[in-house]
């Protein structure tokens, strides 16, 4: 059998959203997009990965549960990462033909819609990629797992390149900078419940492309001059331009779901509140100190700095009550000061009921996957899941 790989990679959260393909099978985006990657310690996928002449079948297990390893997604990852290794000579025929054992987890809901297949594919490929000893860039191999997959392959800030090429080896992501670059960078994910069953992205985009204006225009005019811009930004550590392009880039991406034909729509009233704080909030600082984005789902995403974290928890808590109080602020360590009757006035906002934000976690910019080496593997010395689930 050979070593076992085990690695774990990162969430990343659009600034810059992604939507629509020029073509599907290959994942090849419309568009450019922008993302932070978040901090593995908080929020992660993990995955083993061996291979040995005793298997008889490419196997995969998810959270511990057995998997059909047929679909396309997977199939076209593991097929490019060996033609690269065969490309690059790194292994040998004998360990090409072996089968492999795939075993792979997240540390927070999969459930909670919160960019676990970018985690997991960003994560998957890694492994691969360790395992068949490939040295070239992968983002591109990850972005056939799902596109987004493709940013998670590096830390800090990272730029996916739409490409122009039909085969799609240009439509790679690239570090913008990396993690310690904006330091004070923190995000706030605030988990929105929501238990309607929601148009998936993939097919969403499907239908924005074929039926909406205003993504054409998005593509032409919006995208490259706001991709330009906040790459600038990210490199000034300009907050303020970051946020006001961060919002209106979201803002955008939803009006987009509603121009599309026939409409669909992810964010919920929650959503649509905590995007008022949001702008209460900044104009009552006179400058952008919070944005906001949103991906396919109802849960934002707060892009601040550190220094103002304790204070919009403290009006998060204010306005979105919880029923469970000592764990509603999950991650890394902080406390929320409570909000003053000054700001609360001037925002004249009424609380929510309550939970209609499940939860927050508290995390920031962090490194893109890594090799993890301290024993905790999800696969046994003979290649098995550790923990499988008996169903
Ligand atoms: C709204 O990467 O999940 O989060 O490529 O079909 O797997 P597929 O889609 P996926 O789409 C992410 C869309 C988004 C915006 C973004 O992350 O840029």
């Amino acid at each position: 059998m050979s070593g076992i790989i085990t690695v774990v990679a990162p969430v990343n959260i659009a600034v810059i959203k992604y939507w629509g393909k020029r073509d599907e099978e290959l994942i090849i985006p419309l568009n450019d997009s922008v993302s932070a990657t978040l901090d593995t310690n908080v929020m992660c996928a993990k995955t083993s990965v061996c291979v040995s002449p005793d298997f008889t079948n490419n196997e995969i297990w998810l959270n511990g549960k057995k998997e059909s390893f047929t679909s396309p997604r997977l199939q076209n990852c593991l097929r490019e990462i060996k033609l690269r290794a065969v490309a690059e000579r790194s292994v040998d025929d004998v360990f090409l033909s072996w089968k492999i054992h795939v075993c792979s987890e997240n540390n927070f809901p999969t459930a909670a819609g919160l960019a676990s297949s970018a985690a997991g594919y960003a994560c998957l490929v890694t492994a691969l990629a360790k395992l068949y000893k490939i040295k070239s860039d992968v983002s591109s191999i990850a972005r056939l797992g799902s596109g987004s997959a493709c940013r998670s392959v590096y830390g800090g800030f990272v730029h996916w390149h739409a490409g122009v090429k039909a085969d799609g080896s240009d439509s790679v992501a690239t570090q913008i900078v990396g993690s310690s670059h904006w330091p004070q960078m923190r995000a706030l994910i605030l988990v929105v419940g929501d238990d309607r069953k929601k148009v998936s992205s993939t097919k969403g985009m499907k239908i924005s492309k074929e039926t909406s204006e205003l993504l054409q225009y998005r593509i032409e005019k919006c995208v490259p001059r706001r991709t330009e811009e906040i790459c600038e930004a990210i490199k000034n550590k300009d907050f303020s331009k970051f946020a006001e392009i961060t919002m209106k880039d979201s803002n955008q991406f939803h009006a987009i779901c509603l121009d599309s034909y026939p409409p669909f729509a992810y964010m919920t009233a929650t959503s649509l509140k905590i995007i008022d704080f949001v702008h209460k909030y900044n104009e009552i600082c006179g400058e952008p100190r919070v944005a906001y984005t949103f991906d396919a789902g109802p849960n934002a995403c707060l892009y601040l700095l550190e220094e103002e974290v304790s204070k919009v928890l403290g009006l998060i808590q204010y306005l979105f009550p919880t029923t469970i109080s000592d764990s509603f602020i999950k991650g890394l360590d902080t406390k929320a000061t409570p909000a003053s009757e000054e700001v609360l006035q001037n925002l004249s906002l009424q609380p929510e009921a309550k939970d209609s934000v499940k939860y927050v976690i508290y995390t920031k910019v962090g490194d893109g996957p890594t090799e993890v080496t301290d024993g905790s593997s999800l696969l046994n010395d003979a290649g098995w899941p550790v923990n499988p689930v008996i169903e």
